[in-house]
């Protein structure tokens, strides 16, 4: 569907919305999703066992592996600015022990073609993948899996050299032990393993503390050039209520403090928050470790209470009554306060620069994606009107790829891929984007038809 926003060019009036310059504008992927198989990585055999929603048995995916020019050239045509990409695992060491010379100079050259176009790059060292190797001995619930990272991320940093120097050590890991431990949707399929939930976050916590001093001192040692700046990606729901009573408030506390406080105490204050430990440290008192809050923001969650410890002692639920323009094609709440909420609570914590490191929709009409860019930009306004230091925007996502479990329904793409032809097309909302990339203005005609798009709904 074609949204009818005039093109930026109309006219500027003086309510105009500015982005400042210093907030730099682009898109995120993660490699096992648009790459395409290598055979070696742990979905690749995931899918293979049939876990894969539409019957996938293999991961073809956008074949971004092989179409790094052209989607390079895509990035420029969309005005992108920054880029939000992860490395496989298992195309740099798919054996253990044993790099691949092929997998790691593709990655160089990668970051050579976004050099060439002027997008500066963010580089995910573990978004939900690792090699079956690694599955097979048993991957995040082993102690050991957090000096293997460490020596994985020591060679893509040495390889990528002067030419990244922005990092995200881990993606959302508490989605990754959720999803991997609670719910058994991704490989290893563990389901209510409350113990494995814990296990595996306490070894990505300190893998992520050990990654943020061993990439500082490397690329330190090695004289690189770039202000090195290292951090992590966590997701962050908006928990809300309805009521006010008291055991849905304690629940709401609860999920919160074990879906995300938990992973900031570990990953930004190197401590060992209970039940990962008694109060210890992976750090050192006071050092933070980490140069900026990543933060991926989807929907809204309504709390309610749960004697379950299985489900972490509540229950989300979906707000009621939504009408269709109100959801993503999954049924995600589309809620753009929700965003402001959460930034401003982890603002107000740490006070580090901030990174939104994702936020976007699946569409598949595209009919919803431009007034969620919209909608969602003038939160990061405001936000930064209040003084918030917000520095990076990247939409989720680039393109459309494997949602994982999800399979390839969702569309979550600027731009729309023919996953029978590989064709590449960006979609209206796109064109949209890359003009807000281009200008850093959302004109006030473009505000007002998608204030009344918004309200409509
Ligand atoms: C995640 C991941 C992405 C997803 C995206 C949409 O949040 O699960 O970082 O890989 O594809 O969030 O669900």
């Amino acid at each position: 569907m074609k949204h009818n926003i005039p093109k930026q060019s109309l006219g500027r009036t003086n309510t105009d919305l500015q982005l400042p310059r210093t907030l730099l504008l682009g898109s995120a992927t993660a490699a096992t999703q648009i790459e395409g198989d290598d055979g070696k990585c742990n979905w690749s055999h995931w899918a293979a066992a049939g876990k894969i929603a539409g019957g996938v048995r293999s991961i073809k995916a956008a074949d971004h592996w092989n179409r790094l020019e052209e989607d390079v050239n895509l990035m420029k045509k969309l005005n992108q600015e920054c880029y939000r990409l992860s490395i496989e695992w298992s195309r740099v060491e798919p054996e253990e022990g044993q790099f691949s010379h092929e997998g790691l100079q593709h990655y160089l050259h990668e970051m050579q073609l976004l050099k060439e176009a002027g997008i500066i790059p963010l580089v995910t060292l573990h978004h939900f993948s690792c090699p079956q190797w690694l599955q097979e001995q048993g991957a995040w619930k082993k102690r050991k899996t957090v000096k293997l990272f460490v020596r994985f991320v020591t060679k893509v940093v040495e390889t990528l050299g002067d030419l990244a120097w922005e990092y995200c050590t881990i993606n959302e890991p508490n989605v990754f032990v959720n999803d991997t431990y609670m719910d058994g949707l991704y490989p290893g399929g563990g389901k209510n393993d409350v113990m494995g939930y814990f296990k595996a976050a306490r070894h990505m916590i300190e893998a992520h503390v050990k990654s943020y001093t061993c990439i500082h001192e490397l690329r330190k040692s090695r004289g690189f050039t770039g202000k090195t700046r290292v951090g992590f990606a966590h997701h962050l729901a908006f928990f809300d209520q309805k009521s006010k009573s008291p055991l849905i408030s304690l629940s709401r506390r609860f999920m919160d403090y074990s879906f995300h406080r938990i992973f900031f105490k570990g990953m930004v204050e190197g401590k060992k928050p209970f039940p990962i430990g008694w109060g210890g440290r992976f750090g050192q008192r006071g050092k933070t470790y980490c140069d900026f809050l990543g933060i991926n923001y989807y929907s809204r969650h309504i709390v309610r209470s749960s004697w379950n410890p299985a489900t972490l002692f509540g229950q989300l639920d979906v707000e009621k009554n939504l009408s269709a323009k109100q959801k993503n094609d999954l049924g995600w709440e589309i809620y753009p306060e929700g965003l402001g909420h959460v930034i401003r609570q982890a603002w107000n914590q740490y006070k580090l620069p901030v990174f939104i490191t994702e936020n976007g929709l699946a569409d598949a009409a595209d009919s919803r994606r431009a007034s969620f860019i919209v909608n969602h930009l003038e939160q990061v306004a405001q936000l930064i009107q209040e003084g918030v230091d917000i520095q990076r925007y990247f939409h989720w996502s680039l393109m459309d790829n494997l949602e994982w479990n999800d399979g390839y329904g969702p569309r979550f793409g600027l731009i729309e891929i023919n996953y029978d032809t590989q064709e590449r097309q960006i979609r209206p909302s796109g064109h949209l984007y890359a003009e807000i990339c281009h200008n850093h203005v959302i004109p006030s005609r473009t505000r007002e038809i998608i204030k009344k798009e918004t309200l409509a709904s």
